[in-house]
């Protein structure tokens, strides 16, 4: 098959991770094992892993001109994606989080979102050319709707990495795709009720769009012709689980892509996130297609 393409617009973040033999609980200096700088961030992590399972993808995102931002075009760029939706500004920062960890992989993260990064930088309509779906997340909200609108005037799938966000972001964004796969937190606060198919039931009837809630290692549901279907994950021995949301979104958007139907391209996205959580190792753990198709042989 042709190499199809997707264009997520959204956050990339530089994870700095700070190896512990225990977590520090009072004030005071620790010693750290190891050091890592692991890329992150819903869209940019969605690109990677596109990239990685053969796909063309643009990530469109915003940086600021400083170290972390040029160490994330480094790294992004390294992983086969097209930068050229990046927006990089003088004098604004980019997002960063500081994480230490234990031996047991318990951590302490503290994220910092950036600064000054322009709401309304540009998102080019020709940079979806030959693109068969665009993913989208909640950290850029001017970006997800700018690409939304452009998609949508050419009839291009459009998928919501609909996430916990500050109020009011995901009723602006959620009516603006048409494949909304909620987190179970962001579906928790958009639908009221902790309750995943309550939920779900209760919001997707009314958005005329594939619906959808991720649960971890339980899987994920989808509301499809008015009725729920479970598309349960393969049990696995999980290494880490950071950014399984993000690669399962970017799966699923390259499979809509490639024409697939959506319990297809769940099951794809299902397969591909059980191997990240499985690989660890950030950016460099994603899986590649040879090891999703053996993943897919051996679900249900
Ligand atoms: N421990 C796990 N074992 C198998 N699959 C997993 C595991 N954790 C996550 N996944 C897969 O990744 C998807 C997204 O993970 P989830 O934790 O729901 O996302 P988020 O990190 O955005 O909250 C799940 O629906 C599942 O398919
Ligand atoms: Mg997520």
């Amino acid at each position: 098959m042709d190499r199809r393409k997707v264009v997520c617009s959204g956050i990339a973040v530089l994870d700095r991770n700070y190896d512990l033999a225990a977590l520090p609980f009072r004030p005071g200096k620790v010693i750290a094992r190891g050091y890592r700088e692991v890329g992150g961030g819903m869209a940019a992590t969605a690109a990677v892993a596109i990239s990685r399972l053969g796909g063309e993808v643009v990530w469109c995102g915003r940086l600021g001109r400083d170290a972390v931002g040029e160490t994330l075009l480094a790294m992004l760029r390294r992983h086969g994606v097209d930068t050229r939706g990046a927006t990089v500004t003088e004098g604004a920062r980019s997002p960063t989080s500081g994480i230490l960890v234990d031996a047991e992989g318990e951590r302490i993260l503290a994220v910092f979102s950036g600064e000054r990064l322009p709401e309304d930088a540009p998102l080019d309509p020709a940079w979806l050319n030959g693109a068969g779906a665009v993913l989208g997340d909640p950290r850029w909200i001017t970006g997800a709707e700018r690409l939304f609108a452009a998609a949508a005037a050419r009839g291009i799938p459009r998928v919501l990495d609909a996430e916990i966000s500050p109020e009011g972001v995901l009723a602006r964004l959620v009516p603006q795709a048409d494949h909304v796969v909620f987190s179970e937190h962001g579906l928790a606060s958009f639908a009221g009720t902790a309750e995943p198919e309550a939920g779900l039931a209760r919001v997707a009837p009314g958005l005329g769009a594939v619906a959808a809630v991720t649960l971890g290692a339980r899987g994920s549901l989808w509301w499809l012709g008015g009725r729920i279907v479970a598309v349960p994950a393969p049990g696995i021995a999980a290494r880490d689980t950071t950014g399984c949301g993000d690669v399962f979104h970017g799966a699923f958007a390259l499979r809509l892509a490639e024409g697939a139907d959506v319990l297809d391209a769940a099951r794809f996205a299902t397969a591909t996130a059980a191997l990240k959580a499985m690989n660890g190792e950030g950016w460099d753990g994603m899986p590649d297609r040879a090891a999703v198709a053996a993943m897919l042989a051996r679900m249900p």
